[in-house]
């Protein structure tokens, strides 16, 4: 496995020649690492970012392992830092891994030497070596980073938005909402494993969301609540609530009120409802009601919600407007056949849920690589080499907008995105149909 490359400098400093070294993390790293990203986001200065919080997610989250954090050092100091965050999102019945790229960040007195470059080459090298076939990352659209991904093969695949409403419009919400026979108490430990249950339900068969154990639950929720990779605060001080209907917990909200936060993080006048779920409409009108009425009481001059622009949160929130804002999401396919491999079962599912029953092949290809899917009835063999008298090519970026959802194959193919298609029969085109219909992305 090779996890480091030196790379010499031509910049001589007090004579010599300096030595910029890209590895993964070493024992002791964590101080630079942090020093690092402070000097890069205002948000973990504010927040207060320290080496041992950061040794602590290490302990806390499945996927933050300090073998994925990645640095540049440059003569023992090190100037630049690139985490690797392993997720398990799902796939509708199936699960697939991405390589989360997180605090991309060099120090300001050693930016434009193409040191977030390299760490992002080594990055996706990485994710090559541990076997992950795609890598995903949040960014600002045509940031100086965004630049930098998308030099390196990374996507725009989904754009970002939340609900925002004034708290005049808050209030016109809150006539709207609430009901009777549904009782709101505080979240308790014990509700844990209930509320991970509901979470796992409420995003059945959408493409997206993290897969969350007990354990992951249990770290993020319980002495702690964490709303943000690193940034956690104490759970007092956030809104944490159920819904109880006839004695079985039914939903959950998680919600913060900036001003209320002990440590500081974004806007101190903002209210947040980070997650709202419910297994019923009745049930979420409530705890939504609450968890409003909660973040105004305590001063919030304006709330955003998270939540996926489905129907059921539009009824919910008729005066809340959709945000778009300035964020994207990226992906570059790693390994396009091992990523269909992982999501087999959910195609395989939409062929046996549409009775496509026959035996083809189809060859995609794509720009970063290729792969057959071989259809016997309704199981599906993937390989990398091999000719198919079926064949579709498109673009890496309109392949993920399918992959996801984002975009029907129908809708590709009637706006001409799609490169070039051959098929052996009418067969195929249904086939490619049933396999990638629109479906909702949603990464919570
Ligand atoms: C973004 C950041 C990591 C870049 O680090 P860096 O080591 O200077 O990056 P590199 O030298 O490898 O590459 C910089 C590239 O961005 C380009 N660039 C610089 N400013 C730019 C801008 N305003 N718009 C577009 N591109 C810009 C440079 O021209 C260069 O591209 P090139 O190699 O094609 O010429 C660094 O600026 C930083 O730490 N910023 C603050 C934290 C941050 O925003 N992180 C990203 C979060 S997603």
């Amino acid at each position: 496995m090779r996890t480091t490359f030196k790379l010499r400098v031509e910049r001589a400093c007090g004579g010599r020649a300096m030595v910029l070294e890209f590895r993964r993390y070493r024992d002791g790293d964590e101080v630079g690492i942090v020093e690092t990203m402070n000097s890069a986001f205002e948000t973990f200065r504010q927040w207060g970012l320290t080496s041992d919080i950061w040794l602590e997610l290490t302990r806390r989250d499945y996927g933050f392992r300090r073998d994925l954090a990645l640095v540049a050092e440059e003569d023992g100091k090190i100037v630049g830092h690139v985490q690797l965050v392993l997720r398990k999102l799902r796939y509708g019945c199936a699960v697939f891994t991405t390589g989360g790229i997180a605090n991309v960040s060099t120090r300001p007195e050693h930016r434009g030497r193409g040191i977030a470059t390299r760490l992002m080459s080594l990055a996706v090298e990485t994710c090559r070596e541990e076997g992950i076939p795609i890598s995903s990352l949040w960014t600002g659209f045509l940031s100086p980073a965004h630049h930098i991904y998308r030099k390196l093969g990374y996507v725009d695949t989904f754009s970002p938005y939340s609900f925002g409403a004034h708290f005049l419009e808050v209030k016109e919400a809150l006539k709207l909402l609430g009901g009777n026979g549904v009782e709101v108490r505080e979240l308790q430990s014990a509700d844990l494993d209930e509320i991970r249950k509901i979470y796992a339900l409420f995003t059945e068969g959408w493409i997206g969301p993290g897969v969350r154990d007990a354990e992951y639950v249990r770290n993020k929720f319980t002495d702690k609540q964490f709303y943000h990779t690193f940034f956690y605060d104490e759970p007092e001080n956030f809104v944490r609530l159920v819904s109880v209907d006839g004695g079985k917990v039914t939903g959950y909200v998680i919600a913060a009120f900036g001003g209320k936060l002990s440590r500081r993080y974004g806007d101190p006048y903002a209210g947040s409802v980070l997650e709202a779920i419910a297994l019923d409409e009745k049930s979420l009108r409530c705890l939504m009601h609450s968890a409003l009425q909660e973040l105004l009481e305590a001063g919030a001059k304006k709330v955003w919600v998270n939540a996926p622009d489905i129907p059921l949160y539009r009824r919910l929130l008729p005066e809340f407007r959709k945000v778009g804002g300035q964020g994207t999401y990226m992906d570059k396919i790693i390994d396009l056949p091992a990523l269909l491999e992982q999501v087999k079962s959910e195609l395989e599912r939409r062929l046996i849920e549409r009775g496509v029953s026959v035996s083809t092949s189809i060859k995609l290809a794509v720009d970063s690589g290729s792969a057959v899917l071989k259809i016997e009835d309704d199981s599906i063999t993937v390989s990398r080499e091999g000719s198919s008298p079926s064949y579709i090519s498109l673009s890496d970026r309109n392949f993920l907008k399918m992959f996801y959802g984002v975009e029907s194959f129908e809708e590709l193919l009637q706006r001409r995105a799609v490169r070039s298609l051959k098929l052996a029969s009418g067969m195929e085109l249904e086939i490619l149909s049933t396999l990638f219909p629109k479906n909702l992305f949603y990464v919570w």
